[in-house]
This record gives C-alpha cells, structure tokens and sequence, in this order.
C-alpha cells in the first residue's frame, strides 16, 4: 500500500525539494505549511516536476487544536518529515522567544501526537550549526555539541534532545535526525528553488541575486580568518541530493532497517570550499565577473565546517553526487527563470 507521508514545512526551500523525491519514490505526500516563508505557488512546480499534486492544508505546527484535527481528516500517517521551522540566525537573535515557540512547540506537538495517531516515525531537519566552531574538520556525528552562537541554533540543540528524551521514555516511535550542512542550488528543471523573502540572508542567493542585477554587490564577510584564502569555509551541499537522503531515511524508519529507535547523520559533501572559491565558482559557471567587496566579519560566523559524511555513505548508502559547479548552475537557471517569470 501506498505509504502516506506528512511534510511540514513542505512549500519550503528543502521541504519541496523532498515532497518531489518522495512523490517520485512513489510515496503519498500531505503538506502542511503556514507559508510564513513560502508561497502556495510553489506546489505548482512540484506538479509540473512530478505530475502529481500533493495533498496541501495551510496549518501552522504551533496550533494543537489545528494540527490534531489534520490527524483526524487524514488517517495513517506512516511518518512524518519535520521541517517548518524559523531558520534566520540573525532573526533569531532579535526575536529568541519566537524562535523558541515556533521551533520548540511545533516539535512538541507533532511528537505528542505521533502516538496517539499511530505515526511511526520523524525525519527531522537539524542543522551542522549544532557543533559551533568545530576543533578540527571534518567533522562526524560524535563531535561535541558545543553551546549555540544563536537562539536559531539552540531551537535545533533542543529539538534534538527533545526527540532523545521522548524516544528514551518508551514512546513507540524512531527518529533520523539530519544535519544538514549548506544546502545550494535548485532543481534541474528550475520548477522549484530557493526563494528568500526579501534581502536574503544567505550567500547563494545573494550571489544569483547580484549576478543578475537585483542586488548591487556582494559583501563577503571577512577575508581574515585562519583559512588559505581568508574567507570562511563551507561544505555547500546539492539540495536535490539532501532531498534524496530523506527519502532514504524515511524508508530506512518504515521499514525498520535498523533496531536503533534514534539516529542521527550528517548530510554533507565531506568538502570543504571557501566564500571566495564559491564565488569563482559563480564566475564560470555564469560567464561573468561578480561584483563583491570584502567586508568585515559576520558576528556569530564559524570559520571553517565541513562534513565527514561517512556514516550517511556507509551507513544510508546515500552520497552526494552532483559537482559544485553544477550545483551552482542550477541556482543560476533558476535565479534566470524567477527573472523570466518577473518574480525578482
Ligand atoms: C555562508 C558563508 C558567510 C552571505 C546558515 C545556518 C545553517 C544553515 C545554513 C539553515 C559565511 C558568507 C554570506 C553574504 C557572505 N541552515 N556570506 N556574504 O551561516 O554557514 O549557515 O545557513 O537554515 O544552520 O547557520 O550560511 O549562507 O549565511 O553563509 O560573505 O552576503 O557565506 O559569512 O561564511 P551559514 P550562509
């Protein structure tokens, strides 16, 4: 039987990039989204892509009553893949207590009605944001959780001792936990991608962006960290391929392929590029020099991070697989075809 899958946060930057993967897999998809930070719009793309248009109920996660009455309407939910959440760092920082109610109490709730519903497992979306500034790269999943630079990051540190301990309580439920790395790019086929509201706060979308005219210049933030080129270091990761991992991990729950009821696995390329070689990067793959300016740090940066993604490899038997080049070309197609369509 078809196997009903629910994605909070599904009309998101990664959220619909999973709801494509799975509904290609052949899963029953359910997305709910507040839309906070994304347009209904977006499930257009996902059935030009798929063919297929997931079921859509605009809830937000926080609301109890709302949430219950969804498992009511939508009986056996095999699992759930959790990711609506607020996501800004700098956000964050100005306003903890929403990021500690929206990022806190949706979890809770799902978590609190998992049970009662039946539903069997949570794929949850973390972040390598949960071990700070790494002692040495690359990183694996037994480094130290160091305490968070950002109220964002702490939501994702308790997210995932919340899941520990209800799992360690006897709750009939597994969890896979996922932290993720950079996630870039876009789909292939440019029906999807990274849509920030506004000035966007992250570094591809700034680059396509002022590649394209919208932003006038590109600040990179510090070209004096103790890196070889001075600029900070990231393991940016394809969002197709991390959408990929999902399906994986959420067959891997279903199908009990393990007896550990909570795992936890970093989503990475395992290398690491630096701001200025992403922006080379940027360069070829749009045939045009980029206008950037260095500029201060960032408070709140981490120099270098990236992935030791071994686990996921052996463990999932996922990899990723595109080249960053490619990656990047599929931001740019996309950043083209929002320019096309008079998006931005
Ligand atoms: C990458 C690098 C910046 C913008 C955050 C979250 C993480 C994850 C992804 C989220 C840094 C530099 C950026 C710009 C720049 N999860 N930069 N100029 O901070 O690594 O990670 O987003 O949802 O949890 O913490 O990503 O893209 O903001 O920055 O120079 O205009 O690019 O300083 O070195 P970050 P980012």
């Amino acid at each position: 039987m078809t196997k009903k899958i629910l994605v909070t946060g599904g009309t998101g930057y990664i959220g619909s990039h999973t709801v494509v993967e799975l509904q290609q897999a052949g899963y029953e998809v359910i997305i709910i989204d507040n839309l906070s930070n994304s347009n209904e719009n977006v499930i257009d793309g996902i059935v030009n892509i798929t063919g297929v248009r997931p079921i859509f109920e605009k809830i937000d996660c926080i609301d109890m009553p709302v949430l219950k009455s969804l498992f009511e309407k939508y009986s056996n939910i095999d699992g759930i893949i959790h990711f609506a959440a607020s996501k800004a760092v700098g956000e964050s920082v100005q306003k903890p207590l929403m990021y500690y109610r929206n990022n806190l109490d949706s979890l809770i709730n799902l978590l609190e009605l998992m049970p009662e519903y039946g539903v069997k497992g949570i794929v949850f979306s973390s972040s390598c944001t949960v071990y700070g500034e790494p002692d040495t790269n690359p990183i694996d999943e037994n480094a130290p959780i160091k305490p968070a630079t950002s109220p964002y990051g702490n939501t994702k540190q308790i997210n995932e001792e919340i899941i520990q301990d209800f799992v360690h309580s006897g709750a009939p439920i597994k969890s896979i936990i996922l932290r993720y790395f950079n996630p870039v790019g876009a789909h292939p086929s440019a029906e999807i991608g990274e849509l920030p509201l506004g000035v966007p706060q992250n570094l591809v979308p700034f680059i396509t962006q002022t590649g394209i005219g919208i932003r006038e210049q590109l600040s990179v933030f510090g070209d004096d960290y103790d890196t070889p080129d001075g600029s900070c270091i990231r393991d940016f990761i394809n969002v197709v391929d991390l959408a990929k991992a999902h399906v994986i991990a959420i067959e891997r729950m279903l199908e009990n392929k393990s007896d550990e009821k909570v795992e936890i696995f970093n989503l990475g390329t395992g290398t690491g590029l630096s701001v200025l070689e992403l922006i080379r990067v940027f360069e070829k793959v749009s045939d045009k020099p980029l206008n950037y300016k260095i500029v201060g740090r960032r408070e709140g940066d981490i120099e270098k991070i990236w992935a030791q993604p071994d686990k996921a490899n052996n463990v999932l038997g996922w990899r990723a697989t595109e080249t960053i080049e490619d990656t990047i070309a599929t931001a740019w197609k996309w950043q083209q075809r929002l320019c096309e369509k008079g998006v931005m």
